[in-house]
């Protein structure tokens, strides 16, 4: 049976995730996102609310919501700013829910029970100075030595990188299957930040996601544990592939609420400005353009719902979260350039952020799988090409009352 009725759960998720925003976020954003700071009280306010740990099994520390709770939270979230959008993404999308599902049971009591409940926080680092659409293209290596794999490599565009105590990375454990592009080379390891030969910083001088954290993770012989590998030698893709279905979630569903928020912003600025003698609310190509904003919020949380409500059922998922991934973020790059065209010149301040919502908006369809991307993966699900597969763990958050 389908509903478009939300839970009680999902409603109150819904609704800490938008007080934050509004009590949090909003007062200091513009102000974050002028000066390209990084707001390190955000990761506590979050972590106060339940909101790193909320949609992960109580047996690990959790309340057990579902992943509809997920993108509710991400759409509150990124109605406010991308920045907070992208600690639910990382945090929780490409860290916290692969562990919890491919790790074993003393590395989920090491690394994830201390990120669900908020005491540290988890990153991905699969991308690279000279590797991101092409993830096999990746050059980090991980070589068995004894107890440890010895990691030398570096990692660029890193989301959390300076502030992540945990690692998820991806690198090579066998060479020859590197030298053949054959993914089944690649494993994934869970790197602490203060093992010796980690070093991070970040990145200043981005189009968007200004107040967020984004940076580099360079590792220089770094002993990792032979118990820090995370499922077996040579699953490593398919973990990252895995990681990045949370993680395209997330920004699918943030991307719905930046939509939102482009909408709102104009439908306000419609009432209150005039031009020829009336608002330009009776305008009917500004009606248009908030017309097209209300088509596009519509489809993309449709979208990303349908997504979420085959996550909730453990079901194959990748076909759906990619579209998802790509119609939000095609249509949140739309209504916010359009968000700037109603605006005109006042879009560029404090009171109209539209201009912070355009920047923003960008991003979205270049991370997480650039718009091509996605546009091919849907291309060769139609044409027969590809097919997702079951997958191995089931995922891991039911919510407590259904
Ligand atoms: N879950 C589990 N397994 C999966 C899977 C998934 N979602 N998708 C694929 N696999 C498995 C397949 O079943 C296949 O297994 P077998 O070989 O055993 O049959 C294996 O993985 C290879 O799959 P494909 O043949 O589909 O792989 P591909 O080569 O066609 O994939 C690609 C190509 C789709 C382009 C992929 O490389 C891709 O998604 N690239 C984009 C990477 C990306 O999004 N990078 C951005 C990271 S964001 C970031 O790093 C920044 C940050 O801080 C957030």
């Amino acid at each position: 049976m389908i509903s478009f009725e939300f839970t009680d759960s999902q409603i109150e998720v819904q609704r800490m995730a938008r007080e934050l925003a509004a009590r949090k976020i909003l007062p200091d954003i513009q102000k974050y996102d002028r000066e390209q700071k990084y707001n390190p009280q955000l990761l506590k306010d979050m972590a106060e609310a339940d909101l790193l740990g909320f949609c992960l099994p109580e047996k690990y520390g959790g309340l057990g919501m579902d992943y509809i709770s997920l993108g509710l939270a991400c759409e509150e979230l990124e109605y406010a700013d991308t920045s907070a959008r992208v600690v639910l993404s990382v945090h929780i999308g490409l860290y916290s829910l692969p562990v919890c599902t491919w790790a074993n049971e003393e590395q989920k009591e090491k690394y994830l029970v201390p990120c669900v409940k908020g005491d540290k926080i988890g990153s991905f680092g699969l991308t690279e100075p000279a590797a991101g659409s092409d993830a096999v293209g990746i050059q980090t290596t991980a070589v068995k030595r004894g107890n440890d794999y010895i990691l030398n490599g570096e990692k660029m565009w890193i989301s959390l990188a300076d502030v992540a105590d945990y690692f998820l990375i991806f690198a090579w454990h066998d060479l020859d299957k590197k030298k053949a592009r054959d993914h089944r080379g690649l494993s994934a390891f869970i790197v602490e930040r203060q093992f010796d030969g980690v070093v991070t910083g970040p990145i200043h001088g981005k189009l968007g996601v200004r107040a967020g954290n984004t940076g580099y993770i360079s590792m220089t012989d770094v002993a990792v544990p032979a118990a820090n590998l995370v499922g077996g030698e040579g699953e490593g893709f398919k973990i990252a592939m895995f990681c990045l279905d949370q993680g395209r979630y997330t920004v699918a569903a943030g991307s719905t609420g930046l939509i939102r928020a482009c909408r709102d912003a104009c439908v306000k600025y419609a009432h209150e400005r005039e031009t020829f003698q009336e608002p330009i609310a009776h305008h009917q190509l500004v009606k248009k353009m908030i017309a097209e904003m209300e088509a596009g919020y519509e489809y993309s949380r449709l979208l990303w719902l349908k997504a979420g409500w085959k996550k909730n059922l453990g079901e194959p998922n990748t076909k759906e979260t990619s579209l998802a991934k790509w119609i939000a973020c095609r249509e949140a790059e739309k209504a916010a350039a359009d968000a700037v065209q109603v605006h005109g010149a006042y879009g560029f301040s404090d009171e109209y952020p539209v201009e912070r919502y355009y920047r923003n908006a960008k991003g979205a369809s270049i991370y997480e799988g650039t718009r091509e991307i996605h546009t091919l993966m849907q291309a060769d699900y139609a044409l027969g090409f590809r097919e997702d597969k079951p997958l191995r763990a089931h995922l891991p958050i039911v919510e407590q009352d259904r």
